[in-house]
Order: C-alpha cells, then sequence, then structure tokens
C-alpha cells in the first residue's frame, strides 16, 4: 500500500535508531509491517532525568498528578480506564492512548493535532482536564528543588526552562520502545516464534483488510482514517461528543469528520479498553467492531479468535521484560 511505503521511505531517509534501515522489498513480503528495532542510541542522562519528570506530580497546578498517574509503565502504558482522572477529578473525554513506541506514530494524539513529543508535553500540563498548570508555574516549583537544579546543570547550560524539560521527557518517552515482540521475531525469520493459529490469524489480519490500515513499523500509527466507513458507528452508539468529531476539530474540514489516527496495535492486549471512546472493553468486542465498521464484514466467531491470538502476540518487551 503506498501510504505504509511512503512512511517506510521516510524512515529509511531519516533513521533514529542505530541500526540499518530494513529494504523496502522486505518490509513489502511482510505486509508492510516492520520490526522495531532491538536497540537505539539515546543520552541516558535526559532518559533519566525525563524519567523522573515523568514521575513528578509537581507538573499540575496542585502536585497530585504525574504523567504516570495515567500512562503507567505497568499498564501498557495507559491506566486502563475508559477516561482517567486529571487534577480535581476532572473527566476526560477521550481514551487515554500508551506512551509506548509513541514516537513511531506520525503524530500524536487521537485526531493527529500534535506533531512532536516535545510539543505534545505543552498539552498535559496546560489541560484543565489534566495538569491544569504552566510552564512559569512548573519551572518555578522545579528550580525551589536543589536536586533539579543541579540535574538540569549537568545536561543544560541554560538550565530549568521549559525547553529543556520537554527536551528530557521527550527523550524518556523515546526510551519506551517495546522490541522484540513473538510476531518481530517472526518477521525477523523465526517461523516457530508464531504457532500455526497464530499464523493464520495473522493471514486473515491480512486477507480481510486490517493490515491496509493497521500498517507501518508500529502497525497503525502512520494514517488517519474515518471511523465508521461502513455503517454509521457514531449514530449506532449514540450521543456523539465533540471529541467524536475527531480530526475535523483540528482541520475544520468536513471530509474530517470522525477521522482518526488508525491506532498502533502493538501492545494491544495491555491497553482496554479500546477506541478513542473507550467503550470495547475486550479485544475481541474491537475486533468485531472493526470487521463491522471499518470492512463491512460480519466476522466469524472463528475469525475473531484467530485474529485475537494474533493481535496478542504484538506485545513486546520493555528492557528486556515482556510488557
Ligand atoms: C489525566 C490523565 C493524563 C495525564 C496526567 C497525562 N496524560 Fe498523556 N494522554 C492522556 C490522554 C487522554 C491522551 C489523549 C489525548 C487526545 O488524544 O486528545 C494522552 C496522550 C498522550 C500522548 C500521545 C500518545 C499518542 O500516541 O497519541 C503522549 C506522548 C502523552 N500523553 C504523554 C504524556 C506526558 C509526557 C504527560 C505528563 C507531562 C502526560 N501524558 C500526562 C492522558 C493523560
Ligand atoms: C479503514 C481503516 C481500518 C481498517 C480496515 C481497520 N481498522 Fe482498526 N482502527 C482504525 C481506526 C481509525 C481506529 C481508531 C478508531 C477510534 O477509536 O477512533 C482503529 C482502532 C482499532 C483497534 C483499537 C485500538 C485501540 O487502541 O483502542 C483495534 C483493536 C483494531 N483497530 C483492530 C483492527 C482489526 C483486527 C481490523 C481488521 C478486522 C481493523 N482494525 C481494520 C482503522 C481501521
Amino acid at each position: 500500500m503506498t501510504i505504509g511505503l511512503w512512511r517506510s521511505s521516510q524512515l529509511l531517509e531519516k533513521p533514529r535508531v542505530n541500526e540499518e534501515p530494513k529494504p523496502i522489498a522486505i518490509t513489502l513480503s511482510s505486509g508492510a509491517i516492520e520490526p522495531i528495532p532491538l536497540t537505539r542510541k539515546l543520552d541516558n542522562r535526559k532518559v533519566e532525568l525525563g524519567k523522573k519528570l515523568f514521575n513528578e506530580p509537581k507538573l499540575s497546578k496542585d502536585n497530585t498528578i504525574s504523567c504516570a498517574s495515567c500512562h503507567g509503565l505497568d499498564t501498557g502504558g495507559t491506566d486502563q480506564l475508559q477516561f482517567s482522572r486529571g487534577v480535581n477529578n476532572a473527566l476526560g473525554v477521550v481514551n487515554t492512548p500508551t506512551v509506548f513506541n509513541s514516537e513511531f506514530n506520525f503524530r500524536m494524539h487521537w485526531n493527529g493535532v500534535v506533531t512532536t513529543l516535545e510539543e505534545q508535553v505543552d498539552k498535559p500540563v496546560y489541560s484543565e482536564r489534566v495538569m491544569a498548570s504552566s510552564w512559569p508555574e512548573v519551572v518555578s516549583k522545579l528550580q525551589k528543588s536543589p536536586e533539579y537544579t543541579s540535574l538540569f546543570a549537568k545536561i543544560y547550560d541554560d538550565r530549568i526552562n521549559s525547553d529543556n524539560i520537554k527536551d528530557s521527557i521527550a527523550t524518556y518517552e523515546r526510551s519506551l520502545y517495546t522490541p522484540n515482540s513473538r510476531f518481530d521475531k517472526f518477521l525477523r525469520g523465526e517461523p516457530n516464534a508464531l504457532t500455526s493459529e497464530e499464523q493464520e490469524g495473522y493471514s486473515r489480519f491480512k486477507a480481510y483488510g486490517c493490515v491496509s490500515c493497521h500498517q507501518g513499523i508500529n502497525i497503525g500509527g502512520n494514517l488517519f482514517q474515518t471511523f465508521g466507513l461502513f455503517g454509521n458507528y457514531f449514530e449506532d452508539r449514540g450521543e456523539i461528543t465533540k471529541a467524536d468529531l475527531g480530526r475535523f476539530n483540528v482541520t475544520g474540514n468536513e471530509e474530517d469528520r470522525y477521522k482518526f489516527r488508525v491506532s498502533s496495535l502493538r501492545n494491544i492486549e495491555k491497553t482496554p479498553p479500546y477506541f478513542h471512546d473507550g467503550t470495547a472493553e475486550t479485544l475481541e468486542e474491537a475486533v468485531e467492531l472493526m470487521g463491522k465498521y471499518q470492512l463491512g464484514r460480519q466476522l466469524s466467531e472463528e475469525d475473531i479468535q484467530l485474529i485475537v491470538k494474533f493481535l496478542k502476540t504484538l506485545t513486546g518487551e520493555y528492557q528486556g521484560r515482556p510488557l
């Protein structure tokens, strides 16, 4: 598929990882899905500082909420709730996506409003539903801490400011990649990494056309698509919200109404509930609805079971341990 190739060639031009990029031919024969690199070079001092900041409640107005409150690494990089609660118990309007492998998504957020991980950090810090704070507030709190003052001074000449906070958090997020899923081993040429049922699930995933949207290094995350290509998902579900308008909220273009970034399916077993509205509680339910609304196909019970088995092989490792 053209878009998969486009994304792959982007990766070939700008490999951000310390590994030789894969030739396009391999990408194509594996259905335009690529394995996650096994290692990458990152500035460890920034990773460590970014980790501390990611777990720092001082980033929120009342010092109660850190990034990790909603993006727990033990719970797939999410909090596994339909909607998360921020400062003052404010309820979110979309399901919290994972922070694992987020750099491999071409845009951030369900509607793609954000382009880079650095830029993304502004959103939670300022959002009233998340941390309800501001950079001047955060910077002045951190400046009162001798520990932070010395940690920043070791890395950044200009010390504690919003750019440096964003830089170190984003670097930490780039360290949250999950290579070595059984499926990646399969792609790298270990046929026995998947059982025959899991391989059959992958065959159906390709044959039915899931792969036309869920593809590339993140098995998703590299294009926008309408949710409800066949049938009207939103009318059927009811109570349409502003967040349901998806990419329309970013561009104002009629054609972007109900368009969302195609979700990455990596580690998908670990991040229920599913969809931007968090309404599908199980993977089986999500797969059935995808068949119905994205492919116009009523999947059989067997199809669903096999595809779910395949999806569960997409769980990778973080720092050498399965997620
Ligand atoms: C109250 C819960 C909550 C907190 C706290 C929170 N987030 Fe999020 N995060 C979300 C939600 C919800 C989204 C999706 C927003 C959207 O799509 O409109 C999101 C999206 C993201 C994304 C984009 C992922 C992707 O692939 O689209 C990243 C990266 C991220 N958050 C990092 C952070 C960082 C860094 C912090 C701390 C500075 C943080 N989050 C704090 C709930 C939270
Ligand atoms: C036409 C494009 C398209 C096709 C085909 C498609 N999907 Fe999706 N998929 C999407 C989009 C867009 C989303 C995000 C929808 C939302 O929540 O707004 C999504 C979300 C998902 C999710 C939930 C992800 C999450 O984190 O919540 C799963 C699971 C999924 N798809 C699996 C599949 C499977 C399995 C198939 C084949 C049976 C399939 N998809 C076919 C576009 C597609």
